[in-house]
C-alpha cells in the first residue's frame, strides 16, 4: 500500500445516523459507508497525510483487516489518494480551481433548494429539527451564513492586493488619466484599453467589487452584453454609478445589450427566422426551443442560480435602459447604432461577437451611449 495518504482535496466526509460517508465530487464511484465506530473516528485522521503503516498500528490486531480494506476501498474509488502524487503547486492549483467551480454551482443551486425546502416545511420544521437534533433550523442557517461570511471576509481581504498586482502589471498607475475602459471583455481585446473580465481577463474581477479607478480617470467604457448578466435594478444600478464616478466629466459609456424590444415584436410576429438565426451565433443555444423558450432565456427569465455570470439576469429595451442610465447619474442617453458611435474611440462594436450578431440586415443588439 503507498506511504502517506492523504484525501483527495474534493473528498467529502459526512456523518448520517451513525454512519460514516465518504465520497469525491469527482469519482462515479458509490460512497464508502461504515457504521463501524472504530472507522469513523480513525479515517478522519487522512484529513492531513499521514502513513498508512503508522495509522494502521494505532489499530488492534482485530481490527486491521478492516482497516486495510477500507483504506484499500478509499484507494479504489480516488477518495484517498498518494500525498506525494499531488504534484506542482500551480498544476494544484489550476485542478483545484475546477473542482471549486463545480462545486459553486452546486452550492448555489443547493442553497436554493434548500430555502425552498424550508419554506415549504414551515414552522413544522424548526420543531421536529430542534427536538431531533437539539439545534434548530434558525441556529443551523446562521452557522451556514456565518461560514460563507467567513470565507466572503477573507476573499474581501485580499481583494485590494490582488488589483493592485494585476494593474501594476498592466502597466496601470495610480492617478492615472483618461484611462478607457472594456468591461466584461469576454474573449475580445482591445489595444490600448484595460480589458476587464473575470478571470481569466487581464484585469480578473467582479464588476460589484467596484472600479478600481479613482473618480474622473476615464475618458471612455464599452460595456458589451455585460450588463444583462447583472441582477435588476440593484446591482446593475450600482454598476452604472461605478462608470459614472470614473468617467470624466464629459466621458461617454457605450453599453449593448440583447435588444429585447426586437425579441418581443419577433415573437409576436411569429418571426421564427428571428429565434432560428440565433444559433449561427450561438452555436451553443439549445436546438429547437419554443419562440417563448428562447424569449424568456434571452430577457433573462427562469435562471438557474447554478449558472452563475452565464445566465441573463434581465433584459432591457432602450425605455428601461435609458433610464437606469440616468438615475445613476448620465446625461445626454441615446440611441446608437453598430459601429455608428458619435465618438470615434468608441467605434469599437465589432470587437464583440454578439454585438456583431445580425440577421438579415439587422442586429440583435440595442446600442446606447450616455455622458457623465
Ligand atoms: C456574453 S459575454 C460578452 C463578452 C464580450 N463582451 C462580447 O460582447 O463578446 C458576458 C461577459 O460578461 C462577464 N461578466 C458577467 N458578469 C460579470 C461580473 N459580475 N464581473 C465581471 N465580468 C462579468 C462574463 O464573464 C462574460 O465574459
Amino acid at each position: 500500500m503507498t506511504n502517506t495518504l492523504v484525501f483527495a482535496p474534493d473528498t467529502l466526509v459526512r456523518f448520517r445516523n451513525g454512519q460514516i460517508l465518504i465520497h469525491t465530487t469527482s469519482s462515479a464511484a458509490p460512497a464508502f459507508v461504515t457504521d463501524n465506530a472504530m472507522l469513523t473516528g480513525w479515517l478522519t485522521q487522512f484529513a492531513r497525510p499521514l502513513s498508512a503503516a503508522q495509522a494502521l498500528q494505532q489499530v488492534g490486531a482485530a481490527d486491521r483487516p478492516v482497516a486495510v480494506a477500507a483504506l484499500e476501498h478509499l484507494l479504489d474509488a480516488g477518495a484517498l489518494i498518494a500525498a506525494e502524487t499531488t504534484g506542482s503547486a500551480a498544476v494544484n492549483d489550476t485542478a483545484a480551481h475546477d473542482r471549486s467551480r463545480r462545486h459553486l454551482r452546486t452550492l448555489a443551486r443547493s442553497v436554493y433548494d434548500l430555502a425552498c425546502d424550508a419554506l415549504a416545511f414551515g414552522p413544522d420544521i424548526e420543531r421536529q429539527l430542534g427536538i431531533s437534533t437539539g439545534i434548530g433550523l434558525e441556529r443551523r442557517l446562521m452557522a451556514l451564513l456565518a461560514a460563507v461570511d467567513g470565507l466572503r471576509n477573507e476573499f474581501r481581504t485580499r481583494r485590494d492586493g490582488y488589483l493592485e498586482r494585476q494593474l501594476s502589471a498592466l502597466g496601470v498607475i495610480a492617478g492615472q488619466q483618461d484611462l478607457r475602459l472594456h468591461i466584461g471583455c469576454g474573449m475580445g481585446m482591445l489595444d490600448n484599453w484595460v480589458n476587464i473580465d473575470i478571470h481569466p481577463a487581464p484585469l480578473a474581477m467582479n464588476v460589484l467589487w467596484g472600479l478600481p479607478f479613482a473618480d474622473g480617470s476615464a475618458q471612455c467604457v464599452f460595456v458589451s452584453h455585460l450588463l444583462e448578466h447583472l441582477y435588476y435594478p440593484h446591482d446593475a444600478r450600482a454598476f452604472l454609478c461605478e462608470i459614472r464616478r470614473v468617467l470624466k466629466p464629459g466621458g461617454i459609456v457605450r453599453i449593448v445589450v440583447p435588444d429585447v424590444e426586437q425579441c418581443i415584436d419577433a415573437y409576436v410576429a411569429n418571426d421564427r427566422s428571428f429565434f432560428g438565426s440565433r444559433r449561427e451565433t450561438w452555436d451553443w443555444w439549445p436546438e429547437n426551443p419554443t419562440r417563448l423558450e428562447d424569449f424568456l432565456a434571452y430577457a433573462g427569465a427562469g435562471t438557474d442560480p447554478g449558472y452563475l455570470f452565464e445566465a441573463h439576469k434581465f433584459g432591457y429595451d432602450f425605455e428601461t435602459l435609458s433610464r437606469l442610465m440616468q438615475e445613476a447619474g448620465l446625461q445626454h442617453v441615446e440611441r446608437s447604432e453598430f459601429m455608428s458611435s458619435r465618438h470615434p474611440e468608441l467605434r469599437v462594436d465589432e470587437i464583440s461577437a454578439v454585438a456583431k450578431a445580425r440577421y438579415g440586415d439587422r442586429f440583435y443588439s440595442l446600442f446606447v451611449e450616455g455622458q457623465a
